[in-house]
């Protein structure tokens, strides 16, 4: 994707009221600062090659250095990386405070981040802080609206214990379908965008049996909001959170 179209899109978001979110209760003007801030630094450093065609170099692919707290890809080589947005799913056995939200899976739309992991590393990093307050496109194939990355798959549970990523979106877009395990993870860094009640976790998850193409681990990383309330105190048998996160995909 050209930069300039990226750019133009980010500020058209600036303009819209951020809607529709189960917790609204956020600091959008700092995250946003920061963001622009970035974008800005881009502009300049970019110049001299905006206009060049987006090479998309996958090698140059390095997951963000806060993720050094979980085993690392040795050996493997980056392949994709899709921004996820979507929700994680809650149950709570009875609506008191002496009971605790209970994770039950998680449903998001992945997006293709790939070439601009490669190229623009910063702004990948800050896309879930920005991406998790926007509202996802009714039609399911569309872009996603903010930077105009691709729809590139669909991530939901298998079963209880069985993060799905499946990224077969139409007829000519067959990427495979990635059955994984979460085997590590390390609380979101401090500054993370939180939401009303927190960033979910970074993940480690290595795949498992019913795989389909080359993938070997999974990271799910720069994570936005997505963590339930402590306790269940006047919450419904199940409820969903906003969240969105980066999602790198390696292989052998
Ligand atoms: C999560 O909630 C969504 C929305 O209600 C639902 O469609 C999905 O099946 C739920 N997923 C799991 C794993 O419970
Ligand atoms: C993601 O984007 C890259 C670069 O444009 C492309 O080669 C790849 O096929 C896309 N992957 C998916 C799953 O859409």
């Amino acid at each position: 994707m050209h930069l300039i179209s990226l750019l133009t899109c980010l500020a058209a978001v600036s303009l819209a009221a951020p809607t529709n979110f189960l917790d609204d209760a956020y600091d959008w003007s700092d995250e946003l600062a920061d963001f622009y801030g970035t974008v800005s630094q881009f502009i300049s450093s970019a110049k001299h090659n905006i206009r060049s065609p987006d090479a998309c170099d996958i090698s140059k692919i390095a997951l963000p250095s806060y993720a050094s707290g979980l085993p690392g890809p040795t050996g493997l080589k980056p392949v994709y990386v899709a921004l996820g947005r979507g929700t994680q799913n809650y149950t709570c056995a009875s609506s008191s405070s002496n009971t605790t939200p209970v994770a039950a899976g998680a449903v998001a739309r992945l997006y293709n981040a790939t070439c601009l992991a490669a190229n623009y590393p910063s702004i990948v990093e800050k896309l879930p802080s920005i991406a998790y307050k926007i509202t996802l496109p009714t039609n399911e194939l569309a872009s996603f609206p903010p930077a105009n990355i691709e729809l590139m798959g669909h991530h939901f549970f298998f079963d209880a214990t069985t993060p799905e990523f499946n990224l077969n979106t139409t007829p000519d877009k067959q990427d495979g379908i990635v059955m994984s395990k979460k085997q590590g993870q390390i609380a979101a860094p401090s500054d993370a965008t939180s939401g009303k009640y927190g960033a979910v976790a970074w993940l480690y998850l290595t795949t498992t049996d019913g795989t389909i193409g080359n993938y070997k681990s999974v990271y799910r990383v720069d994570t936005a909001a997505g963590s339930p309330p402590k306790t269940c105190k006047g919450l419904p048998a199940a409820f969903q959170i906003q969240y969105s996160a980066n999602y790198y995909f390696f292989g052998e």
